[in-house]
């Protein structure tokens, strides 16, 4: 490998730069003897509320967890249907198979990744029980519009915010500037403080990310945060008096208090990402063949990712790991299509086309103005030399 070697992620710096902060954490988690739940837990549930303009957050075990009993605290199960998108993280459809419900697949726009709001009135069925929209790679869903829908047919509404924490919903949306008067309303608003439910993960790659696995459930429906509360810890309120089968999802306090250390620091951490996505567009304009992404206000880059057209995708990621750049592919196979499904869903052409074309780039709060040259200018050349 060469000495340029530049990761997809690289999570030192981060470390480096909040060591201290850190290490007094954990020592105070350490000596307090209290390792799960906790006052360290109940505080960055405060916070965390405070700063998403929530009225409860309640943290869990992981992002999968979140979903799950979202989904169970709104009732779903076996004979309901959730729409989602099919470009997205297994733990998405998989939290709702895993309820017992069926994950019904819209396509998304190719603009944004995200679920495209057009085809979802043809998805529904008298089954259909809720909409689970994801913002992926940091990018908010078209909340204003799957809100009408969602008001219209009396669905609820999960979102899956494992990848945005932090991003802000803006009205006019980037691929079709529609504006209508429920979307103003929400105009500003933090990703998951919108619908019903909010499913975030703190998996250690994210932008707030955990030393392990964590996950928060926000809503500002005082029932369903009891619920939720409740199915966190064995379906009790009380202690050993259990009124639902609920799951051992209760967050570590180690967990709680790095990311009381990191919080702070996140909207620093988003708005360098923003920039270096800024700095890649303008690196990339001019290369024939991609496709980049539009960096909008609110959008947070989790993932950086591009499309590369005419089937030239895998040279490409070739290329770059001879040179030493890693990349990833988020995500080859679409959800539809995995073998868990067996081929049962009508295929849907957006989302495939996508998993044959994107490569997401390194990126990190902290990658350095000479990596990000080196990796365009690597991708310009693999672009050219494949022409
Ligand atoms: C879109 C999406 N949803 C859900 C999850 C699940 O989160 P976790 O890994 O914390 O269970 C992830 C994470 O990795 C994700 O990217």
């Amino acid at each position: 490998m060469s000495s340029d070697h530049i990761p997809i992620l690289d999570l030192k710096a981060q470390y480096q730069a909040l060591q201290t902060e850190i290490q007094a954490a954990v020592n105070r988690v350490l000596e307090s003897g209290q390792f799960i739940l906790g006052p360290d837990v109940t505080a960055f549930e405060t916070e965390i509320a405070d700063y998403l303009g929530v009225k409860f957050a309640i943290a869990v075990n992981s992002g999968t967890d979140a979903l799950v009993i979202s989904l169970r605290a709104l009732g779903l199960g076996p004979g309901d249907e959730v729409i989602t998108t099919p470009f997205s993280f297994f733990a998405t459809a998989e939290s709702i198979s895993i309820v017992g419900a069926k994950p019904v697949f819209v396509d998304v726009c190719a603009e944004t990744f995200n679920l495209n709001p057009a085809l979802i009135p043809a998805a529904i069925t008298p089954q259909t029980k809720a909409i689970m929209p994801v913002h992926l790679f940091g990018q908010p869903a078209r909340m204003g519009e799957l809100l009408e829908l969602a008001q219209a047919h009396n669905l609820k509404v999960i979102e899956d915010t494992a990848q945005a924490m932090g991003a802000q919903y803006f009205s006019t949306c980037s691929d079709c500037q529609c504006q209508t008067t429920t979307q103003s309303k929400l105009t500003g608003k933090l990703v998951g403080s919108i619908g019903d439910f909010g499913a975030f993960s703190f998996f250690p790659t994210k932008n707030l990310g955990a030393y392990g696995d964590g996950g928060l459930i926000t809503t500002n429906d005082p029932e369903l945060a009891e619920l939720a509360k409740m199915l966190r810890v064995h379906g009790s309120r009380k202690r050993y008096v259990n009124e639902l089968i609920g799951y051992n999802s209760r967050m570590d306090s180690l967990q709680a208090a790095i990311l009381r250390v990191k919080l702070p620091y996140l909207k620093t951490w988003n708005d360098q990402r923003r920039a270096i996505a800024t700095k890649y567009n303008a690196q990339l304009q001019d290369v024939p063949g991609i496709i980049t992404p539009k960096v909008t206000p609110g959008h947070v880059f989790h993932q950086y990712t591009v499309r590369i057209l005419a089937n030239k995708r895998d040279a490409v990621v070739e290329y770059l790991r001879g040179l030493g750049i890693s990349t990833m592919i988020y995500y080859p196979i679409p959800q539809d299509r995995l073998p868990v499904y067996d081929g049962k869903y009508a295929r849907l052409p957006v989302s495939e086309q996508l998993a044959a074309e994107v490569i997401s780039l390194p990126l990190w709060p902290e990658l350095a103005d000479a990596q990000i040259s080196q990796i365009t200018q690597a991708l310009a050349e693999a672009i050219r030399i494949n022409a």
